[in-house]
């Protein structure tokens, strides 16, 4: 008989303590700390997944330069985006988290990746939905093979006990919540329930190489529901944002232990399932029929990808006492730098006024080499005078009003010229680094906010 204990978990944090405590000591929350039963480990685990290499004696050390790193060549899907997001396919035996809002699509997603890898059998668990609904989205989608199976089933014994005949190449978990351990007492969806699922599911993934993809869910506060260790034992976390009500979603990677966290996968949501958006400059730019005032294009590189995209400000007199300050896709504290700068290197002022910056899409840009195309829209807005159409900007901007190199200007100027813009304006010490000054675009080399400017808004 197994002996049964209950310890106490930090539902914010995943923090364990054999007491309850009113104040989380390591995530600093109130009020999280739940109790739940835990069955102490029986010697034997019945049940669990148990390949035969998991019965040879001990793994003894190997020298480094003897391990092949590619045994097994990673999987290319169709889907371009999510190859890019995964750092060039799926490594084999790998674990990776897709999290994201209740409706943003991350089923979809994986049902439409699942039914596209013909060559491949596919498992696909889900604990949310009965076979028919997931029939039904398939009908949606579109798409049809043969070697796409569907199992709804939450105990994590019985997923183990079908793999093992059924030995899929690929194994998709919708959802981490729903699934239940029978060694954990707990109820589906506790911290040490979604834990202890998590490490059996990773455990069958080393031992078996077969790539595991896991559905979580995301709490209010945009953080993975459940524990922050889920986190820490997957190789990589993905999530899909968006806003629910328009059409383009985002994949990011958070974490990935096989490749870069800067790349974006874009998609857009339509009747017939998710569309892979392979140029997402053409849409982040609006197109407009006139010219307003307070709307800047700037060059940025997500990942290794260039993207154009929108800035827009809005500048006006404030009527209370405080301006208001708020942004968009865009850190507030450097928004208030360059309101700073522009005040004080530039004469602009904006102490009394309104400014409310947003950048379109839903994307968040932490490339300092948006600054320019910021400052720019800022003073459009500010002095009510439209920004000539084809003109872009990528720079960034310093303390004193300088214009600072960024880095891969070529390409940004490339995607430029690619997308018909006819001037462009650069810091003049990306300018000197080029290696060649041949391009069908106007390039303004700018050394500081004021020759912007002037040149600008003469
Ligand atoms: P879903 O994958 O169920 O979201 P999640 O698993 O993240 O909760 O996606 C649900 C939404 O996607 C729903 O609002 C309907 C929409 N949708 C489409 O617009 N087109 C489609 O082809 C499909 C399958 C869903
Ligand atoms: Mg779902």
């Amino acid at each position: 008989m197994a002996k049964t204990k209950s310890t106490y978990f930090c539902q914010s944090c995943g923090y364990q303590s054999p007491k309850w405590m009113g104040k989380c000591p390591t995530c600093n929350e109130w009020n999280t700390f739940v109790e739940e039963l835990i069955q102490k480990e029986t010697t034997d685990k019945k049940g669990e997944w148990r390949s035969s290499s998991s019965q040879k004696i001990a793994n003894k050390p190997r020298p480094l330069h003897d391990i092949n790193p590619l045994e097994q060549p990673r999987i290319l899907t169709p889907d371009q985006e999510l190859n890019r997001v995964l750092g060039g396919g799926i490594v084999p035996g790998s674990l990776v988290l897709i999290g994201g809002e209740p409706g943003i699509g991350k089923s979809t997603l994986l049902l439409q990746i699942a039914l596209q890898l013909e060559n491949l059998r596919v498992l696909y668990v889900s604990g949310e939905e009965s076979e028919q609904q997931i029939k039904m989205r398939a009908d949606r989608i579109g798409l049809q093979h043969e070697n796409c199976y569907i199992m709804t089933e939450t105990s994590t014994q019985n997923i183990f006990k079908q793999i093992e005949s059924f030995e899929p190449n690929i194994l998709i978990i919708d959802s981490i919540q729903t699934l239940q351990s029978s060694f954990i007492e707990s109820g589906a969806g506790s911290v040490s329930q979604v834990r202890e699922c998590a490490a059996e599911l990773m455990k069958f993934a080393k031992e078996s190489g077969t790539p595991v993809f896991l559905i979580g869910h995301i709490t209010k506060d945009g953080t993975l529901a459940g524990p922050k260790v889920l986190e820490h034992m997957v190789d990589t976390v993905l999530q899909f944002e968006g806003d629910r009500h328009l059409v383009y979603r985002i994949l990011r990677a958070t974490k990935n232990r096989f490749g870069s966290t800067s790349e974006l996968g874009i998609y857009e949501m339509l009747g017939d399932g998710l569309r892979e958006v392979t140029n997402p400059s053409e849409i982040l730019i609006s197109q407009r029929e006139e010219e307003i005032s307070g709307i800047a294009i700037g060059a940025t590189i997500e990942g290794n990808r260039p993207l154009l995209i929108e800035t827009q400000s809005l500048v006006s007199v404030s009527s209370y006492g405080t301006p208001q300050r708020s942004s968009t896709g865009f850190d507030n504290k450097r928004l208030n730098m360059l309101l700073a700068v522009l005040e004080k290197r530039g004469g602009f002022r904006l102490g009394a006024q309104d400014v409310f910056l947003n950048i379109t899409g839903g994307l968040k840009i932490e490339d300092p080499a948006i600054d320019l195309a910021m400052c720019a829209s800022i003073v459009s807005s500010y002095e009510d005078t439209v920004i000539p159409a084809h003109t872009c900007f990528a720079g960034e901007v310093g303390l004193g009003g300088e214009i600072r190199a960024v880095h891969k200007i070529e390409q940004r100027i490339l995607e430029a010229e690619k997308l018909g813009f006819k001037k462009m304006y650069v810091s003049k010490f990306s300018f000197k680094s080029l290696s060649s000054q041949n391009f069908k675009i106007d390039i303004k080399p700018v050394g500081k906010l004021e020759d912007l400017f002037n040149d600008l808004f003469q």
